[in-house]
């Protein structure tokens, strides 16, 4: 039976390291300060957005949420940005993506302060961590190391595979995989024999957004399959199929009208896979703990007390 990376337990680990360091600042009269802008009402960001907030409460971060229309246009959210920049008790700003079509997203990213990007996002901070050098990382991909580092999983050496190629995840996870020694491969919707690629890897990391499409047929026997993937399904018969018919996922789906499935097949990675990190419960919880993360060495770095990143 494949061993499971609990990213609730790692999340409160993390929580706690991150508690000393807070109260560091408060001995300086700083507390961290998080800026979260969220455009319009769309559902799943909505509940993103809470669930940073609340992490930033249980902390003692101080959180502020700005939620300009959906109707917002570029300058409009310029102007919230370079507002934020300027704001001395805020050190981290997160935009939450995806933003409405009319806006210029990369513009809005690029308006960040760097050394306030809390998503770790910023291309200034993405060039960094392709050169090595210390800022702030990626958050989803960030706290996947964390995970393989805390359950002692060997990266050096071994074959990485991730699936998919956006800016938050598979780009960034494939340099800190190559950065801590791994031999990666970045796979996409137009990769060639995906599955035969997906085999080799001790480390498949799976962040496509297609759900369970991850089937037993791409996992090496013992490899470590890390899903990113959150699809929230609203088709009850491609839950019933999914979950072989599982009384219990059909009652959860009925009564919540919805369920949340990873990029991984849930029933065949438990029997194939080394170990893995479950959709809800792995990776998810752990964003949210490296965005805390940012925040607080971002307020560090500004009270000058020495953190890189
Ligand atoms: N939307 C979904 N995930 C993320 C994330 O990690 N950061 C931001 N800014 N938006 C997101």
């Amino acid at each position: 039976m494949a061993e499971l990376l609990n990213g609730n337990r790692v999340r409160d680990q993390i929580k706690a390291e991150l508690a000393p360091r807070i109260a560091a600042l408060a001995a300086r009269g700083r507390q961290p300060g998080l800026a979260v802008v969220l455009v319009g009402r769309n559902p799943a960001s909505e509940i993103y957005v809470r669930n940073k907030i609340k992490a930033c409460a249980d902390l003692g971060i101080y959180s502020e949420t700005i939620t300009p229309p959906e109707s917002v246009t570029t300058d409009e959210l310029l102007a919230v940005v370079g507002e934020l920049n300027g704001r001395a008790g805020i050190d981290g700003i997160l935009v939450q993506l995806p933003l409405p079509p009319q806006v210029d997203a990369k513009r809005i990213l690029l308006a960040i302060a760097p050394e306030k990007d809390a998503d770790g996002i910023h291309p200034y901070n993405v060039g960094c961590l392709v050169a090595g050098l210390p800022a702030p990382r990626a958050c989803t991909p960030a706290g996947i190391l964390e995970l393989l580092a805390r359950y002692r999983i060997p990266v050096a050496g071994k074959r990485a595979v991730v699936v998919g190629r956006s800016d938050i995840v598979g780009k960034p996870v494939a340099f800190l995989l190559l950065h801590a020694n791994a031999t990666v491969t970045i796979c996409h919707s137009k990769t060639p024999d995906l599955a035969g690629i997906c085999r080799q890897a001790d480390i498949l990391v799976a962040a496509m957004g297609r759900p369970a499409s991850i089937t037993g047929d791409f996992i090496q026997p013992g490899a470590t399959v890390i899903d990113v993937g959150t699809n929230h399904i609203a088709d009850r018969a491609l839950v019933a199929r999914i979950f072989r018919d599982s009384a219990e996922k059909l009652a959860a789906f009925d009564k919540r009208g919805s369920l949340l499935v990873g990029d991984v097949h849930p029933l065949d990675v438990a029997e194939r896979a080394g170990a893995y990190s479950p959709v809800p419960g792995g990776v998810g919880p752990l964003t949210i703990a490296m965005l805390m993360v940012n925040t607080v060495a971002a307020a560090e770095r500004r009270a000058g007390l020495s953190r890189d990143c």
